[in-house]
């Protein structure tokens, strides 16, 4: 707690000083995203919808000054995926309503109804205790909004937990949600939309007692995949895959989408994006990764790129630091960075290189704390800001998907703390993984120009930072 604290205070400064209208070069998972402005990115548990090119992302907001257990929905619209314009927000609390600033709204979903020539935005409704358990809808003629607040309800006099929404290729439209904790639930749904999209209307298919929640869903022209996470609150667990070749069923059995171990890289299943270019038709997995429950804001998103086989029923994501994806044809592009082995750095105090069977050159640095560092030399930089992922091994969450440990917030992490050619240090978070798993973490980083720049690493604020296997150099961060 001491350390996140601190960490969080550090981190205030840093965003507040990283305006910038400069184009972004990259996706890149787990950093903080910048919106067009320079403003945080804020549009967590989302949806994501294409119109005439242009995708619409919504979320909820939790910016770091908005304190209100609801505070809005936000939209922002892009044409590329990577720069983010900020529409405002798509749906504002209403006091005395079902969506006042004291009440639940989450997880926030819009689709066009053809039939209305409206938008209409889903959420899940609920109270502080989450003891209603219901979906709320607004509705707008326009797709940024503002949404006009029409109802909360009950799904078929049932109960709805989490919420997830789907639109097939033949406009109907379906309505994704667990029926909860109670001793009688603990199914997941999949629910027909009436012709309006304002309701619900008929239950398709029910996934009797999986437990499963944050579900989102896709087609890819042969088959439908359902995605859904573990119930461990705001930490990760292994999502997991189901696939169909109708929305009715039968489902197929279901299988972990990353390697067992990296808890979906860190992530719970969201949203999915869909480029259905003229040379690929390309899938990318939306994940949130949640911060703790005090520090929400802060919680990042890692998208990755789905690799999808309609034959197996397949669906697995892969890590990738940095990636482009082209709009228009449907081609990921990942761009090739310069390797440092962490072996081939000079160690101080207790930090020494051992061998590794899962890193990168079978050796990692290990024993790396506040008074033990390891310094990497002559790395080669371009004098604007680059991105650099540190490969790291941190296996404190040893025992899988759910501690048990108390409250839903604790999120394991250790931190490193990194200082490049003796400027003062910063943070950077470590989450953990399991035993010989090997996570990568972002930091944007400015070398000078040419060769002959150093990366010091060692434990923050006294504390261990995780192992060290390696750090790959990228190129800049903007495109000028
Ligand atoms: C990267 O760091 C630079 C220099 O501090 C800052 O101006 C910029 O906004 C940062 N960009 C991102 C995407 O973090
Ligand atoms: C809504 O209620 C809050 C808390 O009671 C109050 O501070 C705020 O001014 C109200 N907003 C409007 C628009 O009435
Ligand atoms: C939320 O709703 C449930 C069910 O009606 C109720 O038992 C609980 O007291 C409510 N919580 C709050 C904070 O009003
Ligand atoms: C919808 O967008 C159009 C064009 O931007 C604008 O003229 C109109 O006022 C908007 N309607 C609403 C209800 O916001
Ligand atoms: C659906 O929308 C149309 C057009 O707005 C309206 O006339 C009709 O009453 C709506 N139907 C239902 C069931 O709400
Ligand atoms: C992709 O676009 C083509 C051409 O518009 C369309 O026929 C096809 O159904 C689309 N596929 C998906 C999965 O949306
Ligand atoms: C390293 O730091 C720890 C914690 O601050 C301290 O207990 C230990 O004595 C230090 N070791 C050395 C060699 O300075």
């Amino acid at each position: 707690m001491h350390l996140s604290a601190r960490f969080f205070a550090g981190l205030s400064i840093f965003l507040a000083t990283a305006g910038s209208c400069r184009r972004n070069q990259y996706i890149v998972p787990g950093a903080t995203w910048y919106d067009t402005s320079g403003a945080v990115l804020s549009a967590h548990a989302g949806g994501i919808v294409e119109s005439d090119g242009v995708w619409y992302w919504f979320g909820q907001n939790e910016r770091q000054e908005d304190k209100a257990l609801f505070s809005g929905i936000n939209v922002y619209s892009s044409s590329d995926l990577l720069n983010w314009d900020y529409r405002g927000r798509a749906l504002s609390p209403i006091n005395g309503t079902d969506i006042s600033p004291d009440r639940v709204v989450e997880r926030p979903k819009s689709v066009f109804n053809a039939a209305t020539q409206e938008w209409v935005l889903w959420f899940h409704s609920d109270n502080s205790t989450y003891g209603l358990l219901q979906q709320g809808v607004a509705t707008s003629p326009n797709v940024t909004g503002p949404y006009t607040f029409q109802d909360v309800f009950s799904p078929l006099g049932g109960t709805s937990q989490d919420f997830g929404l789907f639109q097939d290729i033949d406009g109907e439209s379906y309505a994704l949600y667990s029926n909860g904790d109670a001793d009688a639930a603990h199914d997941n749904l999949i629910t027909r939309m009436n012709a309006n999209y304002t309701n619900v209307e008929e239950v398709v298919y029910t996934f009797f007692d999986f437990d499963l929640e944050a579900p989102n869903m896709l087609f890819t022209g042969e088959r439908y995949y359902i995605l859904m996470s573990h119930k461990t609150g705001y930490r990760p667990n292994n999502v997991v895959v189901f696939s169909a070749d109708k929305i009715a069923g039968p489902w197929s059995i279901q299988s972990y989408i990353a390697p067992s171990g990296t808890r979906t890289f860190n992530t719970q299943s969201t949203m999915t994006i869909k480029v259905n270019g003229s040379h690929a038709k390309t899938f990318i997995y939306c994940g949130d990764q949640w911060s703790t429950s005090a520090d929400l804001y802060d919680s990042r998103y890692v998208w990755l790129p789905a690799d999808i086989n309609d034959h197996t029923g397949s669906f697995t994501i892969d890590w990738h630091d940095l990636y482009t994806v082209d709009t228009k044809t449907g081609v990921i592009t990942y761009p090739e960075g310069t390797v440092y082995e962490a072996e081939h750095g000079v160690v101080t105090g207790s930090a020494y290189a051992t061998i590794c069977p899962t890193c990168s050159g079978s050796k990692i640095v290990t024993g790396i704390t506040g008074n033990a560092s390891l310094a990497l030399h002559n790395i080669v930089g371009t004098g604007e800001p680059q991105w650099v992922s540190f490969y790291y091994h941190n296996p404190d969450g040893l025992f899988g998907d759910n501690r048990g440990v108390s409250g839903q917030s604790f999120i394991i992490a250790r931190f490193a703390s990194v200082s490049v050619n003796g400027a003062p240090p910063v943070m950077l978070r470590q989450r953990d993984g399991n035993a010989g798993i090997i996570l990568s973490q972002p930091l944007n980083v400015t070398f000078n120009r040419g060769g002959g720049n150093t990366i010091e690493i060692s434990g923050f604020n006294g504390g261990p930072a995780a192992d060290l296997d390696k750090i790959v150099v990228y190129g800049n961060i903007y495109k000028d």
